[in-house]
């Protein structure tokens, strides 16, 4: 092992990512744009990225998109600009090629409010049940899942099962209960939740909503039932973004994570655009595990390919059928 690598192994042991320091003069855009070129590699980020990082990556997308791309992209290197979810799901997804997380820390609460060992368990009780798992969730708990789904899929995911056939729904029971009301299906909700989009205030909403009231209100599924109530518009971070281009409306409040406002403005730059207010004065609206990512992890991530995912060979192998259906399910639904 070189010094140098040695070095990187040991900062990352220590931290989850490389806290290493980086000459001050240098322009990050630039070398990462050559590190791309030299190492073939591509970067996915999704729309929770800070702007400068969504502005570098080759492919912006929700949790679909980024999957979708995932799997079909010849580069020899996927660098990740998100979540570990969604680094993990790449690297089943395509398991030959070399893909990376900028920090390792960053995780999803989504994810962790559902351990596989309690969920082993709660699936014992439903034995002739379909898991269908959000994909904000491990590795570990997609070998559990019969098929995954995402925002913008769900609701077809949901349909494509046999009306007879029970359902188990995983990990979040906010965009668990949008899709008992939207598909009529008796679902069995695990009881998890996200932990950015929880924090909405209904009370400054509807103020917001009373000072504007020509502004369109979109949510993302991951909010709670009674601000959902609210919504002109419910859908996944590229339906919102969609819902945005295409409305006419030119004043919008949006109940998601803020960082999606950067291609909003940027597609509709006459709109405006206002982040729904958290129930307290921080920043509660900007998820803390998507903003880990910064240009300098990126730029250090490329330089020295760490972190890297690694999972095992099992956990590819029983996990990755439930992508797959997900997949087919979308690709049938014209998605
Ligand atoms: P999308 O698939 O809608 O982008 O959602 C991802 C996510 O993490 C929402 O919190
Ligand atoms: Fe997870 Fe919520 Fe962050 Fe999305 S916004 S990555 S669901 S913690």
């Amino acid at each position: 092992m070189s010094n140098e690598l040695a070095v990187a192994t040991e900062k990352l042991t220590k931290n989850g990512f490389l806290d290493m320091d980086i000459d001050p003069s240098l322009d990050l855009y630039e070398e990462i744009e050559k590190l791309k070129k030299e190492k073939n590699a591509i970067i996915l980020a999704h729309y929770y990225q800070d702007s400068d990082i969504q502005d570098l990556a080759d492919y912006i997308g929700d949790s679909l998109g980024l999957s979708q791309k995932a799997a079909s992209t010849d580069a020899d290197m996927i660098v990740f600009a998100g979540v570990h979810f969604m680094a993990e799901t790449a690297k089943m997804l395509s398991p030959g090629k070399k893909v990376l997380l900028p920090d390792l820390k960053a995780g999803c609460s989504l994810a962790d409010s559902c351990p596989p060992h309690l969920f082993r368990k709660f699936k014992e009780k439903y034995p002739d049940h379909v898991v269908v798992s959000y994909i904000n969730c491990t590795a570990e708990l997609k070998t559990l899942t019969d098929i995954c789904c995402t925002s913008s899929n769900a609701v077809h995911v949901i349909n494509s099962i046999p009306k007879d056939k029970g359902i188990i729904f995983a990990p979040d029971r906010n965009l668990g209960a949008y899709l008992i009301k939207e598909t009529g299906r008796d679902l069995v909700l695990w009881n998890g939740a996200c932990m950015v989009h929880e924090i909405f205030s209904d009370e400054k909403i509807t103020k917001l909503m009373h000072r504007h009231p020509k502004a369109k209100f979109i949510a993302h599924p991951e909010c709670e039932a009674h601000i959902l109530e609210k919504a002109d518009y419910i859908g996944s971070t590229s339906g919102l973004l969609k819902y945005t281009q295409e409305n006419e409306a030119t004043e919008f409040i949006v109940a998601t994570e803020s960082g999606i406002i950067h291609q909003m403005e940027k597609y509709s730059p006459q709109k405006t655009f206002i982040p729904a207010p958290p129930n307290n004065t921080c920043a509660c609206n900007e998820c803390p595990y998507m903003r880990l990512n910064t240009m300098e992890k990126l730029y250090l991530c490329m330089k020295h390919e760490l972190p890297e995912i690694i999972l095992s060979e099992r956990v590819i192998r029983e996990g990755v059928a439930s992508i797959d259906r997900m997949l087919e399910i979308s690709k049938r639904a014209g998605l």
